[in-house]
């Protein structure tokens, strides 16, 4: 079902428009995000995608926060509502955990409030027991 996009990784080759105005409009975590936190954040990351081969268009992005030694956060995963549903989201998970495996990372994070099956069947788990992760919002 995913034979029509191909796998994109790399900031240049992301459509940063695209990826502010789906996040910042329809992500419940990234509401109003100014498009210059998200190039911030673009530059500071390690970004990946999908595109429909067809028309070069991007649809779907996710990004990496990675000291490159040991560990990684997942965030901003995105697939286009249009195109939920045909594999997307999971040749995105696919190819960014290829990516990271030759790194040799202890462990990776996400944060998700209701996407846990996606991640489950990569071996994302809750933490644990007696294992809690804290946070703290700063702004
Ligand atoms: C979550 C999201 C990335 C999934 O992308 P997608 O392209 O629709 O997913 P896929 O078609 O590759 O399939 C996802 C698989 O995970 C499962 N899944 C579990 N929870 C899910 C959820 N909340 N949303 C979508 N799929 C979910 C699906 O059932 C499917 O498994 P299956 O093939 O066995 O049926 C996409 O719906 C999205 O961008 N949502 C809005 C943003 C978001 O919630 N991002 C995740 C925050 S961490």
């Amino acid at each position: 079902m995913t034979t029509g996009y191909e796998f994109i990784n790399g900031a240049d080759l992301i459509d940063r428009a695209r990826v502010h105005a789906w996040l910042s409009e329809q992500a419940y975590w990234a509401k109003g995000r100014t498009r210059e936190k998200q190039d911030a954040a673009i530059d500071g990351s390690r970004n990946y995608g999908i595109r429909d081969r067809a028309t070069g268009e991007q649809v779907a992005y996710a990004r990496v926060v990675t000291d490159g030694a040991t560990f990684a956060w997942l965030c901003d995963v995105f697939v286009a509502p249009a195109v939920r549903g045909a594999g997307v989201g999971k040749m995105l998970v696919e190819g960014v955990i290829a990516d990271l495996e030759p790194l040799g990372l202890r462990r990776m994070l996400l944060a998700t409030a209701d996407a846990h099956g996606l991640y489950e069947r990569y071996g994302f788990t809750r933490p644990d027991a007696g294992v809690d992760y804290l946070v703290k919002t700063m702004s």
